[in-house]
């Protein structure tokens, strides 16, 4: 499948290449190709910038969101939270019609420092307002309450842990699952289906928490996993 990963970081460097190595054709997008290909200065979390990680990835094809998108069949939106709208909006909402969007993007807002705050929250969330935005779009959100380690290699960390999917669209949603199944090898009963996308303010709520664990447990190498009562008991 034609894949188009808006965004160039840590994110999209472990999302992109996984999806290339189950043989799909993967496009970054980003805002201008030329000034991110010759940015020398560290990512915002200190990782090499990506003209470094592309020296590791000669394949790696990149564009404007918009050539990114222009023949892709499903889109991943690996940008920042306050990224992501203008990210679209420059991909053009003809080149987003009908296609799945898989939104990892978290609103969050570090203009006050650590921790972050959240831009979008309570009653709305970023996967809505995008939902809001494009509706010809099938958001389905998911993979934003983990490392982006762990987005691709769940089992790096023992026994089950789940991620979550939020989205209007049920069969995007089958979709979006059976992708993450097959090309990062999640297991279907760890991707807990939450409902429509409104559903996303939890998990978009869940990283308060998360950047505090973070903090507290000094690793990202962590995820959240359910203790459901059986039906036998
Ligand atoms: N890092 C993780 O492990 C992790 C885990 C879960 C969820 N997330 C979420 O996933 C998303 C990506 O995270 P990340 O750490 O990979 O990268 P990030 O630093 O949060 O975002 C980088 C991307 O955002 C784009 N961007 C920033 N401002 C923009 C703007 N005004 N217009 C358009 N694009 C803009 C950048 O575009 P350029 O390429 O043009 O610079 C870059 O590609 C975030 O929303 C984050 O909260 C991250």
């Amino acid at each position: 499948m034609n894949i188009a990963v808006f965004g160039t970081g840590m994110v999209a460097r472990a999302i992109g290449p996984a999806l290339a190595s189950q043989g799909h054709s993967v496009i970054y997008g980003t805002r201008n190709p030329a000034d991110t290909l010759t940015r020398t200065a560290p990512g915002p979390f200190g990782g090499p910038p990506f003209s470094e990680w592309h020296k590791t990835q000669p394949d790696a094809l990149l564009g404007t969101f918009a050539d990114a998108a222009e023949h892709a069949a499903l889109i991943v939106n690996a940008t920042s939270g306050s990224g992501s709208l203008p990210a679209l909006e420059q991909a053009g909402q003809h080149r987003l019609d009908g296609k799945i969007l898989i939104d990892i993007a978290n609103p969050l807002d570090f203009s006050n420092g650590f921790p972050p705050s959240l831009s979008v929250c309570n009653t709305d969330s970023l996967a809505e307002r995008i939902q809001r935005a494009y509706p010809g779009l099938k958001v389905v959100k998911a993979l934003n309450t983990l490392t982006a380690a762990l987005m691709v290699n769940p089992a790096a960390l023992s026994g089950d842990h789940v991620i979550f999917m939020s989205g209007n669209d049920a069969a995007a949603k089958v979709q979006v699952a059976s992708l993450l199944q097959q090309a990062f090898g999640w297991k279907a009963h760890n991707i807990i289906d939450l409902g429509d996308v409104s559903t996303a303010r939890g998990t978009e709520m869940l990283l308060p928490l998360w950047v505090r664990l973070y903090a507290s447990l000094q690793t990202p190498m962590f995820n959240f996993s359910l203790v459901r009562q059986s039906e036998a008991s």
